[in-house]
């Protein structure tokens, strides 16, 4: 594999760009029948001259340098983040009274959440309950309790965040490299659907901009040496991680092909009427620039990255330098990316479609990045655009309609209200249909013979809507109207004064305790063991653990010992602690370093 690497590799003049483009155009043109001799005869000539020009033109061509191999790019075509078998599809094999096989292994990868967070506030507590409520798996915190050496700066606090993510990735020994992360950068998120929808979107998208980045980009032939097989037919370019999407880019790096050499975005020009991506209306631009804090993707990929930003942050020790150094990475594997289109394709073509102005072409005018023959720029860096899977607030907050989709005159004038040119009526997502995602206020059943619940059954506490008269039709979701999509996260960056009020709007908030207890108290025993190795939808992690979270180094932390405290900011119902809702406990009760206080020990994950 290392000889991929090499610009000048024994194989490298054996590598083909298809150009089936070509061919398409001309058999466009051919479907043309002009109807008078004249016509045909001008339409022949310009086609001749044409002919021509392009067949003097391609040979000159050539010669250039081969950028998808000067900076290795290669990716196997059988490794996909799309195609992996993650969300669990069908029912488990095994009745209740069937004993496990021993040897039974969790095959299917598993999918981590990853928080750096170093100390218990209502905004964690809020973001755990909405993960745990809607069956995300047990958070992983990282640097949960540790201090920094008096004096610490604001880099040094950055610095030790990104290294431990990246430690933690690298490290760990049940994070394999095929298994899928979320990783989000800091404490300020909301969940507002579940994670089988998030993770189907995000392959989804997935598959739709690499089917457009084929078209643009084209396919390579790569030919292995002799012992690796057959010859592989590869797409030169990939997307295979996502990060969310901002209005502004990285400041102070306007000069940067992070900034200027990124593709635009997928939403229409006009989307947000015509003052859009005008500079004086900074809320008006469509998102495009990268933002570091919500990112989903494979493990492998996502190392890879962080490494990058790691190795940048240590040679320049500035701060925010995370976000710049992210920047630079998208826009070298956009400025290489965009070097390698253009000397793959046909100049002639390329004057043409400027010239119908519909050029693909991304602006390298002024752009000269610093780029070393032999390293990777390609790192399979997308956006989420039409905040499909990630909503950040950052000069968006009026972009977004708090919707119920049952209330039909409420969403057919939401977009209007809006003036989002070329109307339509915002439904509710497909994959929020009630065949596709199962109703939040289902009760599990519960047999005579399992063990006594825990916590009990009790009416006031445990009152949820019956699922009959209750779904996501019914809930305020949060939707951006532009894009018209439901957002499956919501990033409230650096917006405090949004957080309470946003939280009570969320469609669990009136529910949330109530939905917590069910959470917990889901079955253990028989059915947990073998949904964990099977991978089923709700033990996606193998280390299971049910209401609590885990911290980088395998420590185990229940909920109430994280967020008990924080009821009034989480629940607002006036019920009392969690846990101790009738006054009684025998919790045990921890500090902030998980040192008991008071009670006893309960689980403890070894
Ligand atoms: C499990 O075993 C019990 C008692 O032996 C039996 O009544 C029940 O029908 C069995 N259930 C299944 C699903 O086989
Ligand atoms: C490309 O960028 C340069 C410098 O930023 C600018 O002057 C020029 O107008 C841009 N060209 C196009 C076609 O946008
Ligand atoms: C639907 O929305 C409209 C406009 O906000 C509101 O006046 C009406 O009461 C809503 N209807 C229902 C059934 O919630
Ligand atoms: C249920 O919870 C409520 C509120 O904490 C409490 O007042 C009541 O006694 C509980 N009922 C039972 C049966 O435990």
């Amino acid at each position: 594999m290392a000889t991929f690497g090499i610009p000048n590799g024994p194989w490298a003049d054996r590598y083909h760009a298809a150009q089936s483009t070509m061919t398409t155009h001309f058999q466009h043109l051919y479907r043309f029948r002009p109807r008078a001799r004249p016509t045909r005869a001008i339409f022949l000539t310009i086609t001749a001259f044409f002919l021509v020009v392009v067949l003097l033109w391609r040979p000159s061509s050539q010669p250039t340098e081969n950028y998808w191999l000067k900076y290795p790019s290669y990716r196997s075509s059988q490794d996909r983040p799309e195609a992996l078998p993650i969300v669990h599809k069908g029912k488990p094999t095994f009745t209740r009274n069937d004993t496990l096989p021993g040897n039974l292994q969790k095959n299917n990868p598993s999918f981590h959440l990853i928080i750096p967070a170093k100390r218990k506030s209502s905004a964690l507590c809020r973001m755990l309950t909405s993960a745990m409520i809607l069956n995300y798996p047990p958070p992983t915190l990282i640097n949960y309790g540790k201090k920094l050496s008096e004096g610490a700066k604001e880099y040094d606090h950055m610095k030790d965040r990104i290294a431990s993510i990246y430690n933690f990735l690298d490290k760990t020994q049940h994070v394999h490299d095929n298994d899928l992360a979320l990783i989000l950068d800091g404490t300020d998120f909301f969940f507002q659907l579940p994670p089988d929808v998030l993770i189907q979107r995000f392959q989804n998208i997935l598959k739709e901009n690499n089917a457009k980045l084929a078209k643009k980009y084209g396919l390579v032939i790569v030919e292995k040496p002799s012992e690796q097989g057959a010859p592989e037919t590869v797409q030169k370019y990939t997307q295979r991680v996502l990060f969310s999407a901002s209005k502004e880019c990285c400041p102070g790096l306007s000069r940067d092909a992070g900034c200027v050499a990124v593709p635009e975005s997928s939403l229409p020009p006009d989307i947000y009427g015509w003052k859009t991506d005008s500079p004086s209306y900074r809320t008006l631009a469509r998102p495009r620039w990268i933002k570091p804090g919500a990112v989903i993707g494979q493990v492998a990929d996502l190392k890879a990255i962080y490494a990058e930003i790691l190795r940048f942050i240590e040679q320049n020790r500035i701060p925010r330098g995370d976000s710049i150094a992210l920047t630079y990475l998208f826009g070298r594997q956009e400025y290489v990316r965009e070097l390698e289109r253009r000397r793959a394709s046909n100049p002639f073509m390329e004057w043409m479609y400027t010239m119908i102005g519909i050029s693909e072409a991304s602006n390298l005018t002024g752009l000269s990045p610093r780029l070393e023959a032999g390293r990777r720029y390609e790192h399979g860096i997308g956006v989420d655009y039409e905040s499909r899977l990630f909503f950040n607030t950052w000069k968006s907050t009026r972009d977004v309609e708090w919707l119920r989709y049952r209330n039909i005159t409420k969403t057919s004038f939401a977009q209007m209200l809006h003036n989002v040119p070329r109307e339509r009526r915002l439904l509710l997502p497909d994959d929020l249909a009630p065949e596709r995602v199962s109703n939040p206020f289902t009760q599990p059943i519960f047999g005579k013979n399992d063990p006594p619940l825990n916590p009990p059954i009790n009416e006031t506490l445990d009152a949820l809507p019956h699922p009959g008269f209750y779904s996501w039709r019914k809930f305020p979701l949060l939707t951006n109207v532009h894009s018209a999509s439901v957002p499956a996260l919501i990033c409230l960056d650096g917006n405090p004064s949004l957080r309470s009020t946003w939280w009570s709007m969320m469609w669990y908030h009136r529910w949330a305790r109530a939905l917590l207890r069910k959470y917990v108290r889901s079955p253990t025993g028989f059915e947990a063991a073998q949904s964990a190795l099977l991978g089923g939808q709700e033990w996606w992690d193998l280390r299971g653990g049910r209401g609590g979270i885990w911290t980088e180094k395998g420590e185990w932390f229940d909920y109430s010992e994280v967020c008990v405290g924080y009821e009034k900011e989480v629940f607002h119902d006036g019920l009392g602690k969690w846990r101790q809702e009738n006054g009684e406990s025998d919790e045990p009760v921890y500090n902030q370093f998980g040192q008991l206080v008071k009670g006893k020990e309960g689980f403890s994950p070894s």
